[in-house]
Protein backbone atom coordinates (compact mmCIF):
# COMPACT_ATOMS: atom_id res chain seq x y z
CA UNK A 1 0.00 0.00 0.00
CA UNK A 2 1.08 3.82 -0.64
CA UNK A 3 3.13 5.22 1.79
CA UNK A 4 2.25 8.95 2.37
CA UNK A 5 5.17 11.31 2.74
CA UNK A 6 4.74 13.68 6.11
CA UNK A 7 6.49 16.35 7.66
CA UNK A 8 5.89 18.23 10.97
CA UNK A 9 6.53 22.43 11.22
CA UNK A 10 7.13 23.24 14.74
CA UNK A 11 9.42 20.55 16.71
CA UNK A 12 8.95 22.00 20.04
CA UNK A 13 5.93 20.10 22.56
CA UNK A 14 3.09 18.78 20.44
CA UNK A 15 5.07 18.74 17.26
CA UNK A 16 7.98 16.22 18.90
CA UNK A 17 8.24 15.78 22.36
CA UNK A 18 5.12 16.01 24.47
CA UNK A 19 5.07 12.12 24.73
CA UNK A 20 8.19 12.24 27.43
CA UNK A 21 5.94 14.31 29.72
CA UNK A 22 3.25 11.84 29.86
CA UNK A 23 4.55 8.56 29.78
CA UNK A 24 2.67 7.51 32.80
CA UNK A 25 -0.81 9.56 32.45
CA UNK A 26 -3.25 6.56 32.34
CA UNK A 27 -5.66 9.45 30.18
CA UNK A 28 -3.66 9.78 27.29
CA UNK A 29 -2.31 6.89 24.97
CA UNK A 30 0.77 7.19 23.43
CA UNK A 31 1.82 8.22 20.33
CA UNK A 32 0.81 12.06 21.51
CA UNK A 33 3.20 14.30 19.43
CA UNK A 34 2.54 15.05 15.56
CA UNK A 35 6.19 13.20 15.08
CA UNK A 36 5.64 10.11 16.88
CA UNK A 37 2.03 9.67 15.85
CA UNK A 38 3.86 9.86 12.23
CA UNK A 39 6.82 7.44 13.44
CA UNK A 40 4.87 4.80 14.65
CA UNK A 41 2.01 4.81 11.84
CA UNK A 42 3.20 2.37 9.07
CA UNK A 43 1.55 4.34 6.34
CA UNK A 44 3.62 7.78 6.68
CA UNK A 45 6.85 8.07 6.11
CA UNK A 46 8.17 11.36 8.44
CA UNK A 47 10.43 13.03 5.96
CA UNK A 48 11.26 15.92 6.79
CA UNK A 49 10.56 18.75 9.81
CA UNK A 50 11.35 22.63 9.92
CA UNK A 51 11.61 24.88 12.88
CA UNK A 52 13.29 28.51 13.41
CA UNK A 53 15.61 26.66 16.39
CA UNK A 54 18.30 24.59 14.80
CA UNK A 55 19.39 22.54 18.17
CA UNK A 56 15.22 21.46 18.86
CA UNK A 57 15.66 19.92 15.25
CA UNK A 58 19.11 18.06 15.70
CA UNK A 59 17.57 16.50 18.67
CA UNK A 60 13.96 16.19 16.16
CA UNK A 61 16.05 14.31 13.73
CA UNK A 62 18.18 11.74 16.37
CA UNK A 63 14.82 11.27 17.78
CA UNK A 64 12.98 10.49 14.76
CA UNK A 65 15.46 9.42 11.84
CA UNK A 66 15.46 12.49 10.14
CA UNK A 67 18.83 13.99 8.16
CA UNK A 68 20.35 17.35 8.67
CA UNK A 69 19.88 18.06 5.37
CA UNK A 70 15.91 16.86 5.70
CA UNK A 71 15.62 19.71 8.57
CA UNK A 72 15.07 23.25 7.88
CA UNK A 73 15.10 26.05 8.92
CA UNK A 74 12.63 27.83 6.09
CA UNK A 75 9.15 26.03 5.81
CA UNK A 76 8.54 27.39 2.17
CA UNK A 77 11.90 25.46 1.51
CA UNK A 78 10.80 22.36 2.88
CA UNK A 79 7.26 22.22 1.05
CA UNK A 80 8.81 23.15 -2.18
CA UNK A 81 11.70 20.63 -2.57
CA UNK A 82 10.37 17.75 -0.49
CA UNK A 83 6.90 16.33 -2.52
CA UNK A 84 5.23 16.11 0.86
CA UNK A 85 1.06 14.79 0.95
CA UNK A 86 0.99 15.39 4.99
CA UNK A 87 2.07 18.57 7.01
CA UNK A 88 2.02 19.17 10.57
CA UNK A 89 1.60 22.82 11.76
CA UNK A 90 2.27 22.74 15.38
CA UNK A 91 3.32 26.04 15.99
CA UNK A 92 1.61 28.57 18.11
CA UNK A 93 -1.54 29.68 16.80
CA UNK A 94 0.10 33.00 15.48
CA UNK A 95 1.81 31.25 12.60
CA UNK A 96 -0.75 29.14 11.93
CA UNK A 97 -2.47 30.84 8.95
CA UNK A 98 0.59 31.43 6.99
CA UNK A 99 2.04 28.17 6.82
CA UNK A 100 -1.75 26.37 6.22
CA UNK A 101 -2.29 28.91 3.53
CA UNK A 102 1.65 28.32 1.93
CA UNK A 103 1.32 24.59 2.46
CA UNK A 104 -2.61 24.42 1.02
CA UNK A 105 -1.04 26.86 -2.21
CA UNK A 106 2.02 24.40 -3.20
CA UNK A 107 0.73 20.91 -3.22
CA UNK A 108 0.68 19.20 -0.03
CA UNK A 109 -2.55 17.39 0.19
CA UNK A 110 -3.96 16.83 3.88
CA UNK A 111 -2.61 19.55 6.92
CA UNK A 112 -2.84 18.49 10.38
CA UNK A 113 -3.20 21.64 11.84
CA UNK A 114 -2.77 21.88 15.68
CA UNK A 115 -5.47 23.88 17.80
CA UNK A 116 -6.43 26.69 17.78
CA UNK A 117 -7.00 27.02 14.38
CA UNK A 118 -5.80 30.55 14.06
CA UNK A 119 -5.10 34.00 15.43
CA UNK A 120 -7.75 36.19 14.26
CA UNK A 121 -11.21 35.27 12.00
CA UNK A 122 -9.92 36.40 8.81
CA UNK A 123 -6.61 34.46 9.45
CA UNK A 124 -9.50 31.17 9.48
CA UNK A 125 -11.85 32.72 6.78
CA UNK A 126 -8.42 32.53 4.71
CA UNK A 127 -7.49 29.20 5.83
CA UNK A 128 -11.32 27.59 4.69
CA UNK A 129 -10.95 29.70 1.19
CA UNK A 130 -7.11 28.28 0.54
CA UNK A 131 -7.61 24.48 1.71
CA UNK A 132 -11.15 24.17 -0.19
CA UNK A 133 -10.04 25.75 -3.31
CA UNK A 134 -7.10 23.53 -3.15
CA UNK A 135 -9.18 20.17 -1.99
CA UNK A 136 -6.99 19.42 0.61
CA UNK A 137 -7.58 17.48 3.82
CA UNK A 138 -7.75 18.84 6.93
CA UNK A 139 -7.89 17.80 10.55
CA UNK A 140 -7.28 20.27 14.04
CA UNK A 141 -5.56 18.61 16.75
CA UNK A 142 -8.44 18.73 19.08
CA UNK A 143 -7.57 14.97 19.97
CA UNK A 144 -11.41 14.37 21.73
CA UNK A 145 -12.43 13.90 18.64
CA UNK A 146 -10.56 10.83 17.54
CA UNK A 147 -10.83 9.41 21.52
CA UNK A 148 -12.26 6.28 21.30
CA UNK A 149 -14.50 6.99 25.15
CA UNK A 150 -16.05 10.00 23.86
CA UNK A 151 -16.98 8.04 20.48
CA UNK A 152 -18.75 5.28 22.60
CA UNK A 153 -20.04 8.31 24.69
CA UNK A 154 -21.48 9.64 21.73
CA UNK A 155 -22.66 6.50 20.56
CA UNK A 156 -25.11 6.22 23.51
CA UNK A 157 -26.40 9.55 22.86
CA UNK A 158 -27.18 9.00 19.65
CA UNK A 159 -28.89 5.74 20.49
CA UNK A 160 -31.39 7.85 22.19
CA UNK A 161 -31.39 5.32 24.54
CA UNK A 162 -30.89 7.87 27.36
CA UNK A 163 -33.44 10.42 25.50
CA UNK A 164 -33.02 13.82 23.93
CA UNK A 165 -29.56 15.16 24.88
CA UNK A 166 -30.28 18.93 26.82
CA UNK A 167 -27.32 19.81 28.14
CA UNK A 168 -23.22 19.95 27.87
CA UNK A 169 -20.99 20.92 30.82
CA UNK A 170 -17.59 22.05 30.64
CA UNK A 171 -15.74 21.97 33.68
CA UNK A 172 -13.35 23.90 33.39
CA UNK A 173 -12.84 25.34 30.39
CA UNK A 174 -9.62 27.35 30.67
CA UNK A 175 -7.85 29.60 28.26
CA UNK A 176 -9.48 29.99 25.08
CA UNK A 177 -7.50 29.22 22.58
CA UNK A 178 -4.91 26.46 24.27
CA UNK A 179 -7.56 24.69 26.41
CA UNK A 180 -11.47 26.17 25.29
CA UNK A 181 -10.46 25.13 21.44
CA UNK A 182 -10.75 21.58 22.84
CA UNK A 183 -13.72 21.89 24.71
CA UNK A 184 -15.64 24.10 21.89
CA UNK A 185 -14.46 21.23 19.82
CA UNK A 186 -16.01 18.18 21.95
CA UNK A 187 -19.04 19.99 22.39
CA UNK A 188 -19.55 20.72 18.73
CA UNK A 189 -18.67 16.80 18.33
CA UNK A 190 -20.97 15.19 21.10
CA UNK A 191 -23.80 17.58 19.38
CA UNK A 192 -23.33 16.58 15.94
CA UNK A 193 -21.67 19.41 15.03
CA UNK A 194 -24.67 21.38 14.98
CA UNK A 195 -24.62 24.71 14.38
CA UNK A 196 -24.49 27.05 17.23
CA UNK A 197 -27.07 30.06 17.02
CA UNK A 198 -25.51 32.61 20.14
CA UNK A 199 -22.79 32.93 23.11
CA UNK A 200 -23.15 34.60 26.02
CA UNK A 201 -19.93 35.00 27.84
CA UNK A 202 -17.04 36.62 30.64
CA UNK A 203 -13.32 36.57 30.41
CA UNK A 204 -12.21 37.20 33.84
CA UNK A 205 -8.96 39.59 34.25
CA UNK A 206 -8.82 40.25 30.97
CA UNK A 207 -9.19 43.76 31.03
CA UNK A 208 -5.17 43.87 31.48
CA UNK A 209 -4.76 42.31 27.89
CA UNK A 210 -6.66 44.15 25.83
CA UNK A 211 -5.18 46.66 23.99
CA UNK A 212 -7.48 47.93 21.71
CA UNK A 213 -8.74 44.78 19.10
CA UNK A 214 -5.61 42.91 20.03
CA UNK A 215 -5.21 40.42 22.98
CA UNK A 216 -1.84 40.15 24.42
CA UNK A 217 -2.53 36.52 26.21
CA UNK A 218 -4.79 34.55 25.60
CA UNK A 219 -7.65 34.99 28.06
CA UNK A 220 -9.57 32.15 30.05
CA UNK A 221 -13.59 32.37 29.18
CA UNK A 222 -16.80 30.76 30.67
CA UNK A 223 -19.87 31.05 28.80
CA UNK A 224 -23.17 29.69 27.19
CA UNK A 225 -23.49 28.65 24.06
CA UNK A 226 -27.10 28.02 22.80
CA UNK A 227 -27.39 25.51 19.64
CA UNK A 228 -30.03 25.47 16.92
CA UNK A 229 -31.04 22.16 18.32
CA UNK A 230 -32.19 23.69 21.58
CA UNK A 231 -28.86 21.94 22.95
CA UNK A 232 -27.30 24.32 25.37
CA UNK A 233 -23.59 24.60 26.72
CA UNK A 234 -22.27 25.88 29.78
CA UNK A 235 -18.81 26.62 29.95
CA UNK A 236 -17.70 27.07 33.61
CA UNK A 237 -14.14 27.97 35.02
CA UNK A 238 -15.14 25.62 38.28
CA UNK A 239 -12.40 23.88 40.24
CA UNK A 240 -13.07 20.57 38.56
CA UNK A 241 -10.22 19.81 36.15
CA UNK A 242 -10.77 18.23 32.61
CA UNK A 243 -14.18 16.61 33.26
CA UNK A 244 -16.88 17.30 31.08
CA UNK A 245 -20.77 16.12 31.20
CA UNK A 246 -23.97 15.56 28.78
CA UNK A 247 -26.93 15.31 30.31
CA UNK A 248 -30.27 13.81 28.31
CA UNK A 249 -33.31 13.80 29.31
CA UNK A 250 -33.45 10.29 30.76
CA UNK A 251 -30.09 9.75 31.83
CA UNK A 252 -26.40 11.11 31.69
CA UNK A 253 -22.51 10.59 30.88
CA UNK A 254 -19.97 11.94 32.54
CA UNK A 255 -16.27 11.80 31.50
CA UNK A 256 -13.73 12.83 34.31
CA UNK A 257 -10.44 13.19 34.94
CA UNK A 258 -9.47 13.60 31.26
CA UNK A 259 -10.86 10.82 29.45
CA UNK A 260 -9.82 8.07 31.88
CA UNK A 261 -13.15 7.66 34.11
CA UNK A 262 -16.71 7.60 32.84
CA UNK A 263 -19.93 7.35 34.15
CA UNK A 264 -23.45 6.55 32.88
CA UNK A 265 -26.35 7.37 35.45
CA UNK A 266 -30.25 6.82 34.86
CA UNK A 267 -33.21 8.88 35.68
CA UNK A 268 -36.00 6.78 37.50
CA UNK A 269 -38.37 6.98 39.74
CA UNK A 270 -38.54 6.15 43.01
CA UNK A 271 -42.01 5.80 45.44
CA UNK A 272 -41.95 9.49 47.50
CA UNK A 273 -39.43 10.94 45.43
CA UNK A 274 -39.97 12.06 42.13
CA UNK A 275 -37.15 11.67 40.13
CA UNK A 276 -33.65 10.45 41.17
CA UNK A 277 -30.32 8.57 39.36
CA UNK A 278 -29.72 5.56 39.59
CA UNK A 279 -25.87 4.16 38.24
CA UNK A 280 -26.07 2.11 35.37
CA UNK A 281 -22.43 0.90 33.33
CA UNK A 282 -20.32 2.51 30.63
CA UNK A 283 -19.52 0.12 28.25
CA UNK A 284 -16.05 -0.58 27.68
CA UNK A 285 -13.93 0.79 25.02
CA UNK A 286 -10.40 -0.39 23.57
CA UNK A 287 -8.12 2.78 24.73
CA UNK A 288 -6.05 3.92 21.49
CA UNK A 289 -3.91 6.67 20.44
CA UNK A 290 -6.13 9.47 19.51
CA UNK A 291 -3.08 11.36 17.69
CA UNK A 292 -2.54 7.97 15.70
CA UNK A 293 -6.38 7.76 15.46
CA UNK A 294 -5.93 11.25 13.58
CA UNK A 295 -3.60 10.49 11.43
CA UNK A 296 -4.73 7.56 10.07
CA UNK A 297 -8.15 9.36 9.24
CA UNK A 298 -6.27 11.42 7.40
CA UNK A 299 -4.70 8.50 5.76
CA UNK A 300 -8.07 6.90 5.01
CA UNK A 301 -9.25 10.39 3.40
CA UNK A 302 -5.59 10.81 1.39
CA UNK A 303 -6.81 6.90 0.37
CA UNK A 304 -10.29 6.87 -0.44
CA UNK A 305 -11.02 10.84 -1.23
CA UNK A 306 -13.81 10.61 1.56
CA UNK A 307 -13.95 13.44 4.15
CA UNK A 308 -11.70 13.57 7.30
CA UNK A 309 -13.83 13.25 10.99
CA UNK A 310 -12.96 16.95 11.71
CA UNK A 311 -12.38 19.25 8.47
CA UNK A 312 -11.24 22.81 7.78
CA UNK A 313 -15.36 23.50 8.47
CA UNK A 314 -15.53 22.28 12.35
CA UNK A 315 -12.07 24.04 13.27
CA UNK A 316 -13.47 26.89 11.32
CA UNK A 317 -16.92 26.65 14.05
CA UNK A 318 -14.33 26.49 16.74
CA UNK A 319 -12.48 29.51 16.19
CA UNK A 320 -15.75 31.12 16.01
CA UNK A 321 -17.21 30.67 19.39
CA UNK A 322 -13.56 31.38 20.83
CA UNK A 323 -14.30 34.74 18.94
CA UNK A 324 -17.64 35.27 19.92
CA UNK A 325 -16.55 34.73 23.24
CA UNK A 326 -13.94 37.63 23.19
CA UNK A 327 -16.59 40.19 21.59
CA UNK A 328 -19.30 39.10 23.74
CA UNK A 329 -17.18 39.66 26.66
CA UNK A 330 -16.09 43.05 25.42
CA UNK A 331 -19.88 43.82 24.74
CA UNK A 332 -20.60 43.02 28.92
CA UNK A 333 -21.44 39.49 28.52
CA UNK A 334 -24.34 40.53 25.47
CA UNK A 335 -25.61 37.70 23.80
CA UNK A 336 -23.44 37.23 20.07
CA UNK A 337 -25.12 35.60 17.32
CA UNK A 338 -23.35 32.97 14.91
CA UNK A 339 -22.20 33.11 12.49
CA UNK A 340 -20.00 35.99 13.87
CA UNK A 341 -19.61 38.84 11.51
CA UNK A 342 -16.89 41.30 11.12
CA UNK A 343 -15.01 40.05 14.32
CA UNK A 344 -10.97 42.18 13.50
CA UNK A 345 -10.08 40.80 17.21
CA UNK A 346 -6.85 38.76 17.09
CA UNK A 347 -4.19 37.10 19.37
CA UNK A 348 -1.13 38.41 19.73
CA UNK A 349 1.54 37.44 22.24
CA UNK A 350 4.89 38.28 22.54
CA UNK A 351 6.15 35.44 23.92
CA UNK A 352 9.41 32.67 23.32
CA UNK A 353 8.85 29.00 22.50
CA UNK A 354 8.71 26.77 25.33
CA UNK A 355 11.78 24.22 26.27
CA UNK A 356 10.23 20.91 25.03
CA UNK A 357 11.59 17.76 27.49
CA UNK A 358 13.76 15.86 25.35
CA UNK A 359 14.00 12.63 27.13
CA UNK A 360 12.06 10.68 29.87
N1 LIG B 1 -3.41 18.71 21.10
C1 LIG B 1 -2.82 18.81 22.28
O1 LIG B 1 -3.13 18.04 23.20
C2 LIG B 1 -1.78 19.86 22.49
C3 LIG B 1 -0.87 19.79 23.58
C4 LIG B 1 0.10 20.78 23.69
C5 LIG B 1 0.16 21.82 22.77
N2 LIG B 1 -0.77 21.87 21.75
C6 LIG B 1 -0.75 22.95 20.75
O2 LIG B 1 0.38 22.75 19.92
C7 LIG B 1 0.90 24.02 19.49
C8 LIG B 1 2.38 24.06 19.84
O3 LIG B 1 2.50 23.98 21.23
P1 LIG B 1 3.95 23.79 21.92
O4 LIG B 1 3.74 23.86 23.37
O5 LIG B 1 4.61 22.62 21.30
O6 LIG B 1 4.60 25.17 21.39
P2 LIG B 1 6.05 25.82 21.50
O7 LIG B 1 5.83 27.29 21.60
O8 LIG B 1 6.87 25.13 22.54
O9 LIG B 1 6.69 25.45 20.09
C9 LIG B 1 6.38 26.04 18.87
C10 LIG B 1 7.51 25.73 17.92
O10 LIG B 1 7.19 26.32 16.65
C11 LIG B 1 8.39 26.83 16.12
N3 LIG B 1 8.07 27.84 15.09
C12 LIG B 1 7.53 29.07 15.24
N4 LIG B 1 7.41 29.69 14.05
C13 LIG B 1 7.86 28.81 13.11
C14 LIG B 1 8.03 28.86 11.70
N5 LIG B 1 7.67 29.93 11.00
N6 LIG B 1 8.56 27.78 11.07
C15 LIG B 1 8.94 26.69 11.76
N7 LIG B 1 8.82 26.58 13.10
C16 LIG B 1 8.29 27.63 13.77
C17 LIG B 1 9.13 27.41 17.33
O11 LIG B 1 10.50 27.60 17.09
C18 LIG B 1 8.85 26.33 18.37
O12 LIG B 1 9.86 25.33 18.40
C19 LIG B 1 0.07 25.09 20.19
O13 LIG B 1 -0.90 25.60 19.30
C20 LIG B 1 -0.59 24.36 21.34
O14 LIG B 1 -1.86 24.88 21.70
C21 LIG B 1 -1.69 20.91 21.60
Amino acid sequence: MKTYRAAVIGCSRMGAFIDNEVPDYQAIKLPYSHAAGFYAEERTDLAACSDLRTEVMEKFGKQYDVPKERQYTDYREMIDKEQLDIVSIATQPEHRAEIAIYAAEHGVKAIYAEKAMAASMDDADAMVEAVERNGVFFNLGTNRRWHTGFDKMKEIIDSGELGRLRTLITYSNGTLFNTASHNFDLMLRLNSDHKASWVSAHLPNAEKIIDGEIFREDPVGQGMIQFENGVMVHALLSPRSSDWEAICEKGSLTCWNNGWQWKLRRQTTIPGWRTCSEEGTFPEFERTSSTANLIKDLVHALDTGEPTRGGVRCAHANTELIFAFMESHLRNGARVDLPLKGSKLRLKRDRAPRQPKFTL
